[in-house]
């Protein structure tokens, strides 16, 4: 078994805090009848969470997953988007509310938008837990964003190393 050595940037409570007040944000802004589009794996967690607490503050979206890649084997991005995996729902004329775990390069959700309006999704919103403001490569804004963190890499509550880590319910640093 692994014995990672991760410090806590994020811990459960603050995530679980904010998730909360990003629901109220969105459902407040997201008209009655939307369509969540969850990127696969890193949002998945994420994506769990703010879809129970959107339900609490009375929100009921569709939901569905899309597994895109714009990351190569190390930690940098690169511009390219593979489709690993497509969403079911036909996005033609909807009001989308795209989910990713983290705003970096931003080439991921760029990508992702432009496939989706593509397809005649009529308007788009961008949700992320964690966005890292220096290290954007194309001009892309998310509407809702959970956490601005520093330029390090961060694993857990969905987000990997390797595909690692996704299980930790907090945002951590891997040290060493
Ligand atoms: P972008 O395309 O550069 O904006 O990167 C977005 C994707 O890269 C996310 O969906 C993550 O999967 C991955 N990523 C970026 N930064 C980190 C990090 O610090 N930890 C884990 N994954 C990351
Ligand atoms: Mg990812």
């Amino acid at each position: 078994m692994k014995v990672p050595a991760i410090s806590i940037l994020i811990s459960e409570a603050e995530i679980r805090e904010r998730v909360t007040q990003l629901a109220t944000e969105i459902a407040a802004s997201m008209p009655a009848d939307f369509l969540i589009v969850a990127l696969l794996r890193g949002s998945f967690v994420f994506a769990a969470d703010l879809i129970r607490a959107l339900h609490r503050v009375g929100a009921s979206p569709q939901v569905d997953f899309l597994t895109v890649s714009s990351y190569g084997k190390g930690t940098e991005s690169t511009g390219t988007l593979t489709v690993h995996r497509d969403i079911s729902e036909d996005v033609s004329g909807r009001a989308i509310l795209l989910i990713d775990d983290i705003l970096e390069s931003g080439f991921t959700l760029f990508h992702a938008r432009e496939e989706l309006r593509r397809r005649g999704a009529k308007d788009i919103h961008i949700a992320v837990l964690l966005e890292k403001p220096g290290k954007r490569k194309i001009e892309i804004n998310a509407d809702y964003v959970g956490f601005t963190i520093p330029d390090k890499f961060v694993v857990g509550y969905g987000l990997d190393q390797a595909n690692y880590y996704r299980e930790l319910p907090f945002i951590g640093v891997v040290e060493g």
